[in-house]
Protein backbone atom coordinates (compact mmCIF):
# COMPACT_ATOMS: atom_id res chain seq x y z
CA UNK A 1 0.00 0.00 0.00
CA UNK A 2 1.30 2.95 -1.06
CA UNK A 3 0.47 5.48 2.14
CA UNK A 4 2.07 2.85 4.67
CA UNK A 5 5.61 2.80 2.12
CA UNK A 6 5.62 6.69 1.81
CA UNK A 7 5.13 6.23 5.66
CA UNK A 8 7.57 4.39 7.21
CA UNK A 9 10.47 5.77 4.09
CA UNK A 10 9.59 9.14 5.78
CA UNK A 11 10.65 7.45 9.18
CA UNK A 12 13.62 6.49 8.21
CA UNK A 13 14.59 9.83 7.22
CA UNK A 14 13.17 11.83 10.04
CA UNK A 15 13.28 9.41 13.29
CA UNK A 16 17.34 9.11 13.08
CA UNK A 17 17.65 12.55 13.81
CA UNK A 18 15.02 12.07 17.13
CA UNK A 19 16.62 9.21 18.64
CA UNK A 20 20.22 11.23 17.86
CA UNK A 21 19.68 14.14 19.46
CA UNK A 22 18.31 12.46 22.64
CA UNK A 23 21.71 11.13 23.31
CA UNK A 24 23.86 13.30 21.45
CA UNK A 25 23.68 15.60 24.40
CA UNK A 26 24.40 13.36 27.10
CA UNK A 27 27.76 14.47 27.36
CA UNK A 28 27.05 17.83 28.67
CA UNK A 29 26.36 16.24 32.58
CA UNK A 30 29.63 14.95 32.23
CA UNK A 31 31.18 18.19 31.05
CA UNK A 32 32.18 19.62 34.81
CA UNK A 33 33.55 16.27 35.90
CA UNK A 34 35.73 16.06 32.22
CA UNK A 35 37.20 19.27 32.17
CA UNK A 36 38.85 19.26 35.58
CA UNK A 37 41.48 17.53 33.97
CA UNK A 38 41.31 18.93 30.58
CA UNK A 39 45.59 20.36 30.08
CA UNK A 40 47.49 18.48 27.56
CA UNK A 41 50.78 18.40 29.82
CA UNK A 42 48.93 15.45 31.80
CA UNK A 43 48.97 13.43 28.89
CA UNK A 44 52.85 14.52 28.70
CA UNK A 45 53.08 13.46 32.33
CA UNK A 46 51.38 10.16 31.58
CA UNK A 47 53.86 9.38 29.00
CA UNK A 48 56.77 11.25 29.10
CA UNK A 49 57.33 9.88 32.75
CA UNK A 50 60.76 8.29 31.81
CA UNK A 51 59.54 5.14 34.56
CA UNK A 52 63.46 5.87 35.64
CA UNK A 53 65.49 1.84 35.66
CA UNK A 54 62.54 0.47 35.84
CA UNK A 55 62.32 -2.21 32.81
CA UNK A 56 59.10 -3.92 31.43
CA UNK A 57 60.17 -7.51 31.18
CA UNK A 58 59.46 -8.86 28.07
CA UNK A 59 58.19 -12.30 28.40
CA UNK A 60 57.24 -14.95 25.37
CA UNK A 61 53.70 -14.94 24.34
CA UNK A 62 52.35 -18.45 24.60
CA UNK A 63 49.91 -19.09 22.16
CA UNK A 64 48.41 -22.14 21.05
CA UNK A 65 47.09 -23.53 17.91
CA UNK A 66 43.89 -24.21 19.16
CA UNK A 67 43.84 -19.95 19.65
CA UNK A 68 44.51 -19.45 16.29
CA UNK A 69 42.21 -18.78 14.01
CA UNK A 70 41.77 -21.12 11.50
CA UNK A 71 42.71 -19.79 7.93
CA UNK A 72 39.97 -19.43 5.61
CA UNK A 73 37.28 -18.72 8.55
CA UNK A 74 34.76 -16.44 8.29
CA UNK A 75 34.36 -15.15 11.93
CA UNK A 76 31.96 -13.17 10.92
CA UNK A 77 29.17 -15.19 9.50
CA UNK A 78 27.93 -17.65 12.37
CA UNK A 79 25.27 -17.09 15.03
CA UNK A 80 24.20 -16.30 18.60
CA UNK A 81 23.89 -19.46 21.12
CA UNK A 82 22.76 -19.62 24.81
CA UNK A 83 25.80 -19.45 26.70
CA UNK A 84 24.89 -19.04 30.36
CA UNK A 85 27.86 -20.58 31.12
CA UNK A 86 30.66 -18.85 29.33
CA UNK A 87 28.64 -15.33 28.90
CA UNK A 88 29.12 -12.34 29.85
CA UNK A 89 32.90 -12.32 30.13
CA UNK A 90 32.65 -9.89 32.95
CA UNK A 91 30.41 -8.65 35.50
CA UNK A 92 28.31 -5.23 35.15
CA UNK A 93 28.65 -4.46 39.20
CA UNK A 94 32.35 -5.49 39.02
CA UNK A 95 33.68 -3.03 36.30
CA UNK A 96 33.68 0.30 38.26
CA UNK A 97 34.89 1.93 35.02
CA UNK A 98 31.05 1.98 32.98
CA UNK A 99 29.44 4.69 32.49
CA UNK A 100 25.20 4.78 33.60
CA UNK A 101 24.81 5.13 29.98
CA UNK A 102 25.35 1.26 29.76
CA UNK A 103 24.77 -0.41 33.24
CA UNK A 104 21.32 -1.56 31.92
CA UNK A 105 20.83 -3.76 35.05
CA UNK A 106 21.65 -1.15 37.71
CA UNK A 107 19.26 1.28 35.68
CA UNK A 108 16.54 -1.22 36.22
CA UNK A 109 16.49 -3.60 33.08
CA UNK A 110 14.34 -6.34 34.11
CA UNK A 111 15.53 -8.93 31.71
CA UNK A 112 19.14 -9.95 31.51
CA UNK A 113 19.28 -12.42 29.03
CA UNK A 114 21.00 -10.10 26.45
CA UNK A 115 24.26 -10.80 28.69
CA UNK A 116 24.26 -14.78 27.87
CA UNK A 117 24.58 -15.06 24.57
CA UNK A 118 27.71 -16.26 22.29
CA UNK A 119 28.87 -15.19 19.04
CA UNK A 120 29.47 -18.72 17.25
CA UNK A 121 30.93 -18.49 13.77
CA UNK A 122 29.95 -21.19 11.64
CA UNK A 123 33.31 -22.54 10.60
CA UNK A 124 35.58 -22.58 13.32
CA UNK A 125 35.80 -21.16 17.00
CA UNK A 126 37.06 -18.07 18.32
CA UNK A 127 40.24 -18.32 20.64
CA UNK A 128 38.83 -18.18 24.46
CA UNK A 129 39.17 -14.63 25.74
CA UNK A 130 42.04 -14.34 28.07
CA UNK A 131 43.08 -11.39 29.93
CA UNK A 132 46.54 -11.58 30.66
CA UNK A 133 47.53 -12.82 27.33
CA UNK A 134 46.16 -9.28 25.36
CA UNK A 135 47.57 -7.51 28.30
CA UNK A 136 51.41 -9.26 26.85
CA UNK A 137 50.28 -8.23 23.66
CA UNK A 138 50.13 -4.84 24.69
CA UNK A 139 52.86 -5.23 26.98
CA UNK A 140 54.60 -1.58 26.55
CA UNK A 141 51.91 -0.53 24.06
CA UNK A 142 49.22 1.83 23.42
CA UNK A 143 45.99 0.90 22.06
CA UNK A 144 43.15 3.52 20.99
CA UNK A 145 39.91 3.40 19.74
CA UNK A 146 38.31 6.20 18.06
CA UNK A 147 35.74 6.96 17.08
CA UNK A 148 31.74 8.81 18.42
CA UNK A 149 30.18 7.42 21.50
CA UNK A 150 29.30 3.56 20.12
CA UNK A 151 33.49 3.32 19.87
CA UNK A 152 33.08 4.66 23.65
CA UNK A 153 31.09 1.73 24.19
CA UNK A 154 33.53 -0.36 22.62
CA UNK A 155 36.27 1.18 24.62
CA UNK A 156 34.86 0.56 27.67
CA UNK A 157 34.21 -2.75 27.05
CA UNK A 158 37.48 -3.90 26.47
CA UNK A 159 38.68 -1.91 29.50
CA UNK A 160 36.17 -4.31 31.46
CA UNK A 161 37.36 -7.16 29.08
CA UNK A 162 40.96 -6.79 31.16
CA UNK A 163 40.74 -4.79 34.18
CA UNK A 164 39.99 -7.40 36.78
CA UNK A 165 42.71 -9.35 35.96
CA UNK A 166 44.60 -6.48 36.92
CA UNK A 167 45.37 -6.10 41.24
CA UNK A 168 44.24 -3.04 43.02
CA UNK A 169 46.48 -0.41 42.88
CA UNK A 170 48.25 -1.55 39.33
CA UNK A 171 45.78 0.40 37.29
CA UNK A 172 44.42 3.81 36.68
CA UNK A 173 41.90 5.65 34.47
CA UNK A 174 42.40 9.20 33.28
CA UNK A 175 39.90 11.20 31.61
CA UNK A 176 41.49 13.81 29.63
CA UNK A 177 39.00 14.87 27.18
CA UNK A 178 38.55 14.45 24.51
CA UNK A 179 40.57 10.77 26.10
CA UNK A 180 40.44 8.61 28.32
CA UNK A 181 42.92 6.79 29.29
CA UNK A 182 43.52 3.11 30.74
CA UNK A 183 47.04 2.37 32.05
CA UNK A 184 47.88 -1.37 33.21
CA UNK A 185 50.86 -0.20 34.71
CA UNK A 186 53.02 -3.24 35.18
CA UNK A 187 52.52 -3.94 31.50
CA UNK A 188 52.91 -0.13 30.86
CA UNK A 189 49.86 -0.75 28.47
CA UNK A 190 47.31 1.67 28.44
CA UNK A 191 43.89 1.36 26.11
CA UNK A 192 42.48 4.47 25.54
CA UNK A 193 39.76 6.55 24.12
CA UNK A 194 39.61 10.06 21.61
CA UNK A 195 36.61 11.54 20.80
CA UNK A 196 36.25 12.19 16.71
CA UNK A 197 32.58 10.97 15.73
CA UNK A 198 33.70 12.26 12.15
CA UNK A 199 37.34 11.32 12.49
CA UNK A 200 38.19 14.24 9.98
CA UNK A 201 38.39 17.56 11.86
CA UNK A 202 34.39 18.99 12.66
CA UNK A 203 32.86 21.21 14.80
CA UNK A 204 31.81 18.37 17.11
CA UNK A 205 35.43 17.54 18.60
CA UNK A 206 34.82 19.19 22.17
CA UNK A 207 34.76 15.92 23.83
CA UNK A 208 30.91 16.53 25.95
CA UNK A 209 30.20 20.15 23.99
CA UNK A 210 28.72 19.23 20.71
CA UNK A 211 25.40 18.73 18.91
CA UNK A 212 24.66 16.60 15.77
CA UNK A 213 22.36 19.53 15.40
CA UNK A 214 25.10 21.52 14.25
CA UNK A 215 27.41 19.85 12.15
CA UNK A 216 29.95 21.21 9.78
CA UNK A 217 32.81 18.88 9.15
CA UNK A 218 36.19 19.72 8.18
CA UNK A 219 36.63 17.00 5.63
CA UNK A 220 40.49 17.66 4.52
CA UNK A 221 41.37 18.13 8.01
CA UNK A 222 42.76 15.26 10.17
CA UNK A 223 46.53 16.64 11.66
CA UNK A 224 45.30 17.90 14.99
CA UNK A 225 43.62 14.60 15.89
CA UNK A 226 45.96 12.91 14.07
CA UNK A 227 49.39 14.03 16.10
CA UNK A 228 47.77 11.79 19.29
CA UNK A 229 47.04 9.21 17.16
CA UNK A 230 50.35 8.75 15.43
CA UNK A 231 52.26 6.63 17.74
CA UNK A 232 49.79 4.71 18.75
CA UNK A 233 50.48 0.86 18.43
CA UNK A 234 47.12 -0.52 17.70
CA UNK A 235 44.66 2.07 16.41
CA UNK A 236 40.75 0.83 15.82
CA UNK A 237 38.78 3.70 14.07
CA UNK A 238 34.98 4.02 13.47
CA UNK A 239 32.67 7.02 12.43
CA UNK A 240 29.04 6.31 11.14
CA UNK A 241 26.33 7.37 13.01
CA UNK A 242 26.80 11.30 13.15
CA UNK A 243 27.21 11.67 9.58
CA UNK A 244 23.37 9.48 9.31
CA UNK A 245 21.61 12.52 10.92
CA UNK A 246 20.08 13.91 7.52
CA UNK A 247 20.94 13.18 3.78
CA UNK A 248 23.02 16.63 3.63
CA UNK A 249 25.94 17.36 5.79
CA UNK A 250 27.82 20.95 5.79
CA UNK A 251 31.25 20.65 5.27
CA UNK A 252 34.32 22.49 4.23
CA UNK A 253 36.56 21.02 1.60
CA UNK A 254 39.44 22.82 -0.33
CA UNK A 255 38.92 26.71 1.71
CA UNK A 256 38.64 26.88 4.66
CA UNK A 257 35.93 28.99 5.08
CA UNK A 258 33.76 28.13 2.08
CA UNK A 259 31.19 26.15 3.87
CA UNK A 260 28.84 24.20 1.71
CA UNK A 261 26.25 21.53 1.49
CA UNK A 262 27.07 17.87 0.66
CA UNK A 263 25.67 14.61 0.21
CA UNK A 264 26.68 12.42 2.92
CA UNK A 265 27.98 9.87 0.76
CA UNK A 266 29.93 12.11 -0.82
CA UNK A 267 31.68 13.74 1.83
CA UNK A 268 32.06 10.22 3.82
CA UNK A 269 34.13 9.58 1.14
CA UNK A 270 36.11 12.32 0.77
CA UNK A 271 36.80 11.68 4.64
CA UNK A 272 37.37 8.75 4.44
CA UNK A 273 40.34 9.40 1.82
CA UNK A 274 41.89 12.70 3.93
CA UNK A 275 42.04 10.12 6.74
CA UNK A 276 43.64 6.90 4.60
CA UNK A 277 46.27 9.63 2.99
CA UNK A 278 47.16 10.30 6.61
CA UNK A 279 47.78 6.51 7.49
CA UNK A 280 49.93 6.46 4.33
CA UNK A 281 52.22 9.05 5.32
CA UNK A 282 51.75 8.61 9.42
CA UNK A 283 51.57 4.64 10.13
CA UNK A 284 54.67 2.23 10.18
CA UNK A 285 53.47 -1.01 8.84
CA UNK A 286 55.16 -2.80 10.28
CA UNK A 287 55.18 -1.92 13.90
CA UNK A 288 51.54 -0.32 14.04
CA UNK A 289 48.20 -2.40 13.39
CA UNK A 290 45.23 -0.36 12.38
CA UNK A 291 41.45 -1.85 12.46
CA UNK A 292 38.14 -0.29 11.35
CA UNK A 293 34.69 -1.56 13.00
CA UNK A 294 32.10 -1.36 10.41
CA UNK A 295 28.71 0.33 10.74
CA UNK A 296 27.03 -0.47 14.27
CA UNK A 297 23.18 -1.65 13.45
CA UNK A 298 20.30 0.30 15.29
CA UNK A 299 16.52 -1.28 15.65
CA UNK A 300 14.73 1.85 15.53
CA UNK A 301 11.74 0.31 13.59
CA UNK A 302 10.46 -3.46 14.78
CA UNK A 303 8.68 -4.00 11.44
CA UNK A 304 11.84 -4.17 10.05
CA UNK A 305 11.71 -7.92 12.16
CA UNK A 306 8.49 -8.36 13.16
CA UNK A 307 5.58 -7.29 10.26
CA UNK A 308 2.88 -5.04 11.18
CA UNK A 309 4.13 -3.93 14.59
CA UNK A 310 5.40 -0.30 15.04
CA UNK A 311 7.37 -0.52 18.10
CA UNK A 312 11.61 -0.36 18.12
CA UNK A 313 13.78 -2.36 20.21
CA UNK A 314 12.33 -1.90 23.73
CA UNK A 315 11.22 -5.02 25.13
CA UNK A 316 12.91 -7.25 23.00
CA UNK A 317 15.02 -10.20 24.91
CA UNK A 318 16.25 -12.32 21.92
CA UNK A 319 18.03 -12.13 19.08
CA UNK A 320 16.72 -12.16 15.47
CA UNK A 321 16.68 -15.60 14.88
CA UNK A 322 16.10 -17.69 11.43
CA UNK A 323 16.89 -14.98 9.17
CA UNK A 324 20.22 -15.52 7.66
CA UNK A 325 21.16 -12.42 6.41
CA UNK A 326 18.40 -9.78 8.26
CA UNK A 327 20.07 -6.42 7.17
CA UNK A 328 17.88 -3.57 9.13
CA UNK A 329 17.23 -0.05 6.55
CA UNK A 330 19.76 1.43 9.49
CA UNK A 331 23.02 0.15 8.05
CA UNK A 332 23.79 2.18 4.89
CA UNK A 333 25.47 -0.52 2.00
CA UNK A 334 26.58 2.89 0.30
CA UNK A 335 28.38 4.19 3.03
CA UNK A 336 29.70 0.02 3.60
CA UNK A 337 31.15 -0.20 -0.41
CA UNK A 338 32.82 3.43 0.19
CA UNK A 339 34.49 1.44 3.10
CA UNK A 340 35.54 -1.10 1.47
CA UNK A 341 36.82 0.74 -1.81
CA UNK A 342 38.99 3.16 -0.04
CA UNK A 343 40.42 0.30 2.43
CA UNK A 344 41.03 -1.71 -1.22
CA UNK A 345 42.62 1.29 -2.41
CA UNK A 346 45.38 1.71 0.61
CA UNK A 347 49.00 1.04 -0.81
CA UNK A 348 51.57 0.59 1.89
CA UNK A 349 49.27 -0.20 4.93
CA UNK A 350 46.87 -3.03 5.72
CA UNK A 351 43.73 -1.71 7.58
CA UNK A 352 41.69 -4.57 8.68
CA UNK A 353 37.74 -3.73 8.83
CA UNK A 354 36.09 -5.94 11.30
CA UNK A 355 32.65 -6.00 9.27
CA UNK A 356 30.56 -6.73 12.75
CA UNK A 357 27.50 -4.97 11.49
CA UNK A 358 25.62 -8.47 10.32
CA UNK A 359 26.24 -10.26 13.64
CA UNK A 360 24.78 -7.12 15.47
CA UNK A 361 22.03 -7.27 13.57
CA UNK A 362 20.71 -9.95 14.85
CA UNK A 363 20.40 -8.19 18.30
CA UNK A 364 17.58 -6.36 18.40
CA UNK A 365 17.61 -7.30 22.36
CA UNK A 366 21.21 -5.83 23.07
CA UNK A 367 20.28 -2.12 23.07
CA UNK A 368 19.89 0.22 26.11
CA UNK A 369 16.50 1.08 25.21
CA UNK A 370 14.95 2.66 28.14
CA UNK A 371 17.74 1.77 30.75
CA UNK A 372 20.40 4.18 29.49
CA UNK A 373 20.61 8.06 29.46
CA UNK A 374 19.69 11.33 27.74
CA UNK A 375 21.11 14.45 28.02
CA UNK A 376 23.14 13.03 31.10
CA UNK A 377 20.52 11.69 32.64
CA UNK A 378 18.64 8.79 33.51
CA UNK A 379 15.05 8.21 32.09
CA UNK A 380 12.78 9.45 34.45
CA UNK A 381 9.68 7.10 35.08
CA UNK A 382 7.18 8.71 32.85
CA UNK A 383 10.07 8.45 30.28
CA UNK A 384 10.58 4.87 30.19
CA UNK A 385 6.75 4.30 30.28
CA UNK A 386 6.84 5.81 26.51
CA UNK A 387 9.48 3.81 25.22
CA UNK A 388 8.67 5.31 21.46
CA UNK A 389 9.52 8.48 22.22
CA UNK A 390 12.43 7.61 24.33
CA UNK A 391 13.68 4.21 23.93
CA UNK A 392 17.67 4.43 22.62
CA UNK A 393 17.92 1.87 19.81
CA UNK A 394 21.52 2.25 18.57
CA UNK A 395 23.58 2.51 22.02
CA UNK A 396 24.36 -1.13 23.93
CA UNK A 397 24.20 -2.31 27.24
CA UNK A 398 27.42 -4.17 28.62
CA UNK A 399 28.30 -6.77 29.00
CA UNK A 400 26.79 -7.13 25.86
CA UNK A 401 27.32 -7.07 21.89
CA UNK A 402 30.89 -5.07 21.82
CA UNK A 403 32.05 -7.20 24.02
CA UNK A 404 31.93 -9.84 21.14
CA UNK A 405 33.52 -6.99 18.73
CA UNK A 406 36.48 -6.76 21.44
CA UNK A 407 36.82 -10.71 21.17
CA UNK A 408 37.32 -10.64 17.52
CA UNK A 409 39.72 -7.71 17.69
CA UNK A 410 41.22 -10.03 20.67
CA UNK A 411 41.74 -13.12 18.28
CA UNK A 412 43.00 -10.97 15.26
CA UNK A 413 45.67 -9.53 17.54
CA UNK A 414 46.39 -12.95 18.55
CA UNK A 415 46.33 -14.19 15.08
CA UNK A 416 48.69 -11.49 14.14
CA UNK A 417 50.66 -10.18 17.04
CA UNK A 418 54.08 -12.27 15.54
CA UNK A 419 54.16 -9.97 13.07
CA UNK A 420 53.98 -7.27 14.89
CA UNK A 421 57.49 -5.90 17.69
C1 LIG B 1 21.42 -21.37 32.21
O1 LIG B 1 20.48 -21.67 31.20
C2 LIG B 1 19.83 -22.91 31.37
C3 LIG B 1 19.01 -23.18 30.13
O2 LIG B 1 18.17 -22.11 29.85
C4 LIG B 1 19.00 -22.87 32.67
O3 LIG B 1 18.36 -24.10 32.88
C5 LIG B 1 19.92 -22.57 33.83
O4 LIG B 1 19.16 -22.38 35.01
C6 LIG B 1 20.72 -21.30 33.56
N1 LIG B 1 21.71 -21.13 34.60
C7 LIG B 1 21.92 -19.99 35.18
C8 LIG B 1 23.01 -19.96 36.20
O5 LIG B 1 21.28 -18.98 34.93
C1 LIG C 1 56.00 2.46 28.13
O1 LIG C 1 55.14 2.65 27.03
C2 LIG C 1 55.36 3.87 26.36
C3 LIG C 1 54.24 4.04 25.35
O2 LIG C 1 53.92 2.88 24.68
C4 LIG C 1 56.74 3.81 25.71
O3 LIG C 1 56.98 5.00 25.01
C5 LIG C 1 57.77 3.64 26.81
O4 LIG C 1 59.05 3.47 26.23
C6 LIG C 1 57.44 2.42 27.66
N1 LIG C 1 58.33 2.40 28.81
C7 LIG C 1 59.02 1.32 29.16
C8 LIG C 1 59.85 1.46 30.37
O5 LIG C 1 58.97 0.28 28.52
C1 LIG D 1 29.39 25.07 24.10
O1 LIG D 1 29.83 25.53 22.83
C2 LIG D 1 29.12 26.65 22.36
C3 LIG D 1 29.56 26.93 20.93
O2 LIG D 1 30.90 26.66 20.72
C4 LIG D 1 29.39 27.83 23.29
O3 LIG D 1 28.70 28.98 22.84
C5 LIG D 1 28.91 27.44 24.69
O4 LIG D 1 29.22 28.48 25.60
C6 LIG D 1 29.57 26.15 25.14
N1 LIG D 1 28.94 25.70 26.40
C7 LIG D 1 29.63 25.33 27.45
C8 LIG D 1 28.86 24.85 28.63
O5 LIG D 1 30.85 25.37 27.46
C1 LIG E 1 24.12 24.41 6.66
O1 LIG E 1 24.33 25.65 7.30
C2 LIG E 1 23.35 26.62 6.98
C3 LIG E 1 23.79 27.93 7.61
O2 LIG E 1 24.05 27.76 8.98
C4 LIG E 1 22.00 26.15 7.47
O3 LIG E 1 21.01 27.09 7.14
C5 LIG E 1 21.68 24.82 6.82
O4 LIG E 1 20.47 24.29 7.32
C6 LIG E 1 22.80 23.81 7.09
N1 LIG E 1 22.56 22.59 6.35
C7 LIG E 1 22.51 21.38 6.91
C8 LIG E 1 22.29 20.21 6.03
O5 LIG E 1 22.63 21.22 8.11
C1 LIG F 1 23.59 12.00 -3.30
O1 LIG F 1 23.93 10.65 -3.24
C2 LIG F 1 22.93 9.79 -3.70
C3 LIG F 1 23.37 8.42 -3.46
O2 LIG F 1 24.64 8.23 -3.95
C4 LIG F 1 22.71 10.05 -5.19
O3 LIG F 1 21.70 9.21 -5.66
C5 LIG F 1 22.32 11.51 -5.39
O4 LIG F 1 22.22 11.80 -6.75
C6 LIG F 1 23.36 12.39 -4.74
N1 LIG F 1 22.89 13.75 -4.80
C7 LIG F 1 23.66 14.77 -5.14
C8 LIG F 1 23.03 16.11 -5.08
O5 LIG F 1 24.82 14.62 -5.50
C1 LIG G 1 7.02 -7.12 26.92
O1 LIG G 1 6.80 -8.29 26.18
C2 LIG G 1 6.07 -9.30 26.87
C3 LIG G 1 5.95 -10.52 25.98
O2 LIG G 1 7.10 -10.73 25.24
C4 LIG G 1 4.70 -8.80 27.27
O3 LIG G 1 4.03 -9.77 28.02
C5 LIG G 1 4.86 -7.53 28.08
O4 LIG G 1 3.60 -6.97 28.34
C6 LIG G 1 5.71 -6.50 27.34
N1 LIG G 1 5.96 -5.39 28.24
C7 LIG G 1 5.74 -4.13 27.88
C8 LIG G 1 5.99 -3.11 28.95
O5 LIG G 1 5.35 -3.83 26.78
C1 LIG H 1 30.35 -6.85 5.47
O1 LIG H 1 29.42 -7.89 5.63
C2 LIG H 1 28.21 -7.68 4.94
C3 LIG H 1 27.25 -8.77 5.30
O2 LIG H 1 27.88 -9.95 5.55
C4 LIG H 1 28.49 -7.63 3.45
O3 LIG H 1 27.29 -7.38 2.75
C5 LIG H 1 29.46 -6.50 3.18
O4 LIG H 1 29.80 -6.46 1.83
C6 LIG H 1 30.70 -6.67 4.00
N1 LIG H 1 31.51 -5.48 3.83
C7 LIG H 1 32.73 -5.49 3.34
C8 LIG H 1 33.39 -4.17 3.18
O5 LIG H 1 33.30 -6.50 3.02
Amino acid sequence: MQPFKSLSDRRIQTLFPIVLSSIILLGVARLVLDSLKSNHSHILRLYGRPNKGKSINKVPIVVLPKDRLEKGCNVFEGQWVWDNVSYPLYEEERCPYLVKQTTCQKNGRPDSFYKNWRWQPHGCNLPRFDPLKLLDILRGKRMMFIGDSLQRGQFESMVCLVQSAIPEGKKSFHRIPPMKIFKAEEYNASIEYYWAPFIVESISDHATNHTVHKRMVKLDSIVNHGKHWQDVDVLVFESYVWWMHSPLINATYGSPNHVKEYNVTTAYELALKTWANWLESNIKPLTQKVFFMSMSPTHLWSWEWKAGSDENCFNESHPIEGRPSYWGTGSNLEIMSILHHTLSKLRNIDVTLLNITQLSEYRKDGHTSVYGERKGKLLTKEERADPKSFADCIHWCLPGVPDTWNHILYAYLLNTFQNFS
